[in-house]
């Protein structure tokens, strides 16, 4: 796979094709955040109006640290597994009292906070802070398996390791966020788990699956 140029024909489509989602209106880390936190175990369309009423009651990190923890529950009605919402709180409110308030732009420190998972942690770092930071979630290991032919077990935590090393090589030191981002959409978008559109894939000429056909029997996943 030639690097600069998979960069290139991923992140000039992200850039063309990308949704224009609410989270994506600029690079604030508290949005980031919020939204990447939503975003683990609940699908784009339904997030949308939970993001923009969750911003609007709680626009900054001043704003959530200093809420009633009850009205954050409250805001998050719905979504479900309610520990995203306490910890993001009580994350925030360590934001405040340890760093007056700016969220960090340094793996250890955001790593420590509650909640804070490598993946949320490398989504703030690239999005947010445009560093070169790997953020593999099942889409990205997805797309990853299929251009790669990787035939590793994506349910196994050693696996999403792997991807992690891989996406270190990979990503545009340029545009970090573009990068994961592209990523990120076109596993939502076109890399599908089922029936991948790969005629529209931009970065067909990389894949490896796609030169052999064998795009539906990627990833492996075991159990589930
Ligand atoms: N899924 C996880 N993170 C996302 C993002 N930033 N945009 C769209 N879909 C996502």
């Amino acid at each position: 796979i030639d690097i600069p140029q998979f960069q290139n024909d991923l992140i000039s489509w992200y850039q063309d094709n990308k949704r224009d989602l609410p989270w994506r209106k600029d690079q604030d880390p508290y949005k980031v955040w919020v939204s990447e936190i939503m975003l683990q175990q609940t699908k784009v369309d339904t997030v949308i109006p939970y993001f923009n009423q969750f911003i609007k009651k709680f626009p900054s990190v001043q704003d959530l640290a200093k809420a009633e923890e009850q009205d954050v529950l409250k805001s998050w009605e719905g979504l479900g597994y309610y520990s995203r919402a306490r910890n993001l709180q009580n994350a925030i409110r360590e934001v405040m009292a340890s760093y007056e308030g700016t969220i960090p732009a340094n793996s250890a420190d955001l790593g420590a906070l509650k909640g804070v998972g490598p993946y949320t942690k490398g989504a703030i770092l690239s999005i947010a802070y445009n560093q070169p930071e790997p953020a593999v979630d099942g889409n990205v290991m997805r797309v990853l398996s299929r251009i790669l032919k990787i035939d590793e077990d994506i349910a196994k935590p050693r696996t999403k390791k792997l991807f992690e090393e891989i996406v270190r090589e990979l990503i545009s030191r340029a545009d970090p966020s573009s990068f994961n981002q592209g990523m990120m959409e076109l596993g939502a978008i076109v890399c599908t788990p089922k029936n991948p559109m790969c005629m529209l894939c931009p970065v067909q000429r990389h894949c490896h699956a796609f030169a052999e056909g064998i795009e539906n029997e990627l990833p492996v996943k075991s159990k589930g």
